[in-house]
């Protein structure tokens, strides 16, 4: 029988009668631990060994519990400071007890706690009292936390390490112990005789050169053995989603927009034939900027906008008559929503005159002052987009859905009519949670009103959406809370394992 030097190694090191750890034969082989798991894995799919699998529990002590090991529990050095003041016999300020036991900051705190907890005095109006049949060279958690010093596994019993761990003074953790055991057959083979190969692991430009890779044999990769978690730096779960809807956006064929977080009203609002008393435009929902005025909006562009408010837009267009100011429109603001950047797309100002057949899209952030609750943020992407084509039609929109969420596995997106005033037909984007079953807000959209594409200079029809986010990386990732996204109360597992990519 052949096998590569490193199994044939382990093969040797291990025996039938006994089983040897796997830092036991990494030890006499010289190999390092993880090729030996390797190595024994092999061995074991080859039915030459077994492995056994050992999950204890460990407790290490934290940075705070080793200095306790040097210096004494806090309650301790209490006890011992109230004892040599006297206060067995006598009560002592505490002031005067804690100079003496030489603790500050938060030991204090914790001093006085467990100094009560474990019955080793008094305290009472600002002065202590020991017992003196108090033994703190007998407690259980001082023994147990120099035991875990000296290392060896020591035994200590599971409610002292529970107090511990409840006081931050030990890290509890698990550790896996494997261990090989040559089979029958694994023995067979070592008394009828291995030959080592050596084995190459990997492909260099010398060896395809000279051709020496015909001659080799390679080393196979078990892509099943156990392996230690790296977990290296990575991109966050949001930024990888808004990575993954342009790539999706870009392959079907839209280009992508650009444009201020702090905006006029006028991109934000008035072109988007949102009457100025609206109540998304006062200060309960906005963010106002304490800034200057914007200056530079086309002057034609402001007329035509205040005349579709006013009195409307078309032959038989009616407008809201309610009164419009341009010193309004003209305030800043935070955006909230994205849709100013397709105002100013089609209005043209931030680039060429566009002709049909366009599509654009943005993934932005977008600012809005709601209550936070699981599914509301104070800011929050945005994903938006339009089409611009002659004769749309709410099918070609639901069409776009399909194709766009199906890239993300979602395929039971469900649409409800809705009312914008900037869109007629409109409707809403619902997608059901995946752990909850619960059908949440993913979208709205609709084909932009002719008040809203007529003063922009736009003859043709714009179907137009804003999807968030944060909703769709819910629906992906199963997250059931915003939060759990970003912010304080984010998980770091699930920050480092949430998939983004189907
Ligand atoms: N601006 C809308 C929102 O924030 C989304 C939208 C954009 C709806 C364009 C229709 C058309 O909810």
């Amino acid at each position: 029988m052949r096998l590569p030097e490193r199994q044939l190694a382990v093969l040797e090191a291990a025996s039938a009668t006994d089983e040897r750890t796997i830092d036991e034969i990494a030890t006499e082989t010289g190999l390092k631990p993880e090729t030996v798991v390797g190595a024994a894995f092999d061995l074991r799919d080859e039915g030459l060994c077994s492995v056994a699998e050992r999950t204890a529990e460990t407790a290490d002590l934290t940075d705070e519990g080793r200095r306790y090991v040097d210096d004494g529990l806090p309650e301790t050095r209490l006890y011992r400071a109230g004892l040599a003041l006297g206060a067995d016999e006598s009560a002592v300020s505490m002031g005067r007890v804690i100079g003496e036991a030489d603790l500050d900051g938060p030991e204090v705190d914790i001093a006085l706690s467990n100094f009560a907890r474990k019955g080793f005095g008094a305290i009472d109006s600002g002065e202590l009292t020991v017992d003196a049949d108090a033994d703190p060279d007998a407690d259980s958690e001082a023994a147990a936390l120099a035991a875990l010093a000296g290392g060896d596994d020591p035994a200590v019993e599971d409610a002292v390490l529970d107090q511990l761990d409840s006081r931050g003074l030990v890290d509890r953790g698990e550790s896996v112990t494997r261990s090989v055991t040559l089979t029958d057959d694994g023995v067979d083979a070592l008394m009828t005789g291995v030959e080592a190969t050596e084995t190459v692991s990997e492909l260099t430009p010398e060896l395809l050169a000279s051709g020496e890779w015909r001659d080799v044999e390679f080393a196979e990769y078990n892509v099943e053995a156990d392996a230690p978690g790296v977990s290296g730096g990575r991109k966050h779960v949001l930024r990888r989603t808004a990575d993954r809807v342009k790539d999706v956006l870009v392959g079907m064929g839209f280009q992508e927009m650009e444009g201020p977080h702090a905006d006029s009203d006028f991109w934000i609002n008035d072109c988007l034939f949102m009457p100025q008393d609206h109540p998304a435009r006062t200060h309960w929902d906005r963010f106002a900027l304490d800034v200057d005025p914007m200056e530079s909006i086309p002057e034609e562009l402001i007329r035509r906008v205040e005349s579709a408010h006013r009195d409307g837009w078309g032959e038989d267009g009616d407008g809201y008559h309610s009164p419009w100011s341009e010193e309004f429109a003209r305030e800043v603001a935070l955006r909230g929503h994205t849709t100013s950047l397709s105002m100013r797309y089609l209005s043209g100002i931030a680039g060429a005159e566009l002709e049909p057949p366009q599509r654009y899209f943005s993934v932005e952030k977008v600012y809005r002052n709601d209550t936070l609750d699981p599914t509301h943020l104070l800011e929050f992407f945005q994903i938006e987009g339009w089409v611009m084509a002659e004769d749309l039609s709410v099918r070609d929109l639901m069409g776009t859905f399909e194709e766009f969420y199906r890239q993300f596995g979602i395929t039971d997106i469900r649409f409800k009519p809705h009312y914008n005033p900037y869109t007629e037909p409109s409707f809403e984007l619902f997608g059901e949670h995946p752990e909850t079953g619960e059908e949440i807000e993913i979208g709205n959209s609709g084909v932009f009103r002719e008040e809203v594409t007529g003063p922009l200079g736009v003859d043709c029809d714009v179907m137009a959406w804003g999807l968030a986010l944060e909703r769709l990386a819910m629906l992906t990732t199963g997250a059931e809370d915003i939060r759990d996204l970003h912010g304080t109360l984010a998980d770091i597992e699930f920050l480092r394992d949430a998939e983004v990519s189907y």
